[in-house]
């Protein structure tokens, strides 16, 4: 049995999600290969044909999915439909749930719709927000971040206030376990 999980990242959290659930596919016998997707990686991608299944995710940035795997899914759309499919995504919308239902049709649902997806299963997750001084996100992101995350935390009535020099660890772990777990029954059925 065969995976591909193939992402887009800029921050490195989906990256780290990614990992986790190629170590429990590899845990349960499952060979799993990591494909991060960029401009240059793009343009080798591995063949398709070879796989059982794929699990394909994003980090979200002003409400869409990273444009290098919009690209491939597009591009590949024919050849989703022999594989059993995974999506997830790593967001700030994922950081509480009254934010679900919005991350759902908004991330998931709207890339379903626009790219006539057939996923199995999907994972909406949350993010890892380090605001210290010391943060290896820049001056800009942080400002960028704090200003988007409380706009949409007063939209949806979060009681939650993002401050600066602290971090904030929203990534929830369970949930992307049980998503791996569900992956790996899905792949062996
Ligand atoms: C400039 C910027 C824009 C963002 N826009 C959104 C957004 O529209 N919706 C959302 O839920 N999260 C948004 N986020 C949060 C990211 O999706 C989140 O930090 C994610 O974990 C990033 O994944 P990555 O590190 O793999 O790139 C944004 C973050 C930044 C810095």
């Amino acid at each position: 049995m065969k995976v591909l999980i193939i992402f887009g990242t800029k921050t490195g959290i989906t990256l780290k999600i990614a990992n986790y659930i190629a170590n429990i596919l590899e845990s349960n016998n499952i060979m799993t290969i990591l494909h991060k997707l960029d401009k240059e990686s793009i343009k080798n991608v591995p063949d398709l044909a070879i796989f059982d299944g794929i699990i394909i995710g994003s980090g979200i940035y002003a409400n869409k999915w990273k444009k290098e795997i919009r690209y491939f899914v597009k591009n590949n759309n024919i050849k989703l439909k022999n594989l059993k499919l995974g999506l997830f995504i790593s967001c700030g919308a994922g950081c509480d749930k009254l934010i679900y239902d919005f991350a759902e049709e908004n991330y998931i649902k709207s890339l379903i719709k626009e790219y006539n997806l057939v996923p199995d299963i999907y994972g909406i997750f949350g993010s890892y927000f380090d605001l210290t001084k010391n943060s290896q996100f820049g001056y800009l992101y942080k400002k960028l971040l704090i200003h988007e995350m409380n706009k949409t935390i007063q939209e949806f009535n979060v009681p939650l206030k993002l401050e600066k020099n602290r971090t904030y660890d929203f990534i929830n772990w369970n949930e992307i376990e049980k998503f791996a777990n569900s992956f790996v029954e899905l792949i062996k059925a």
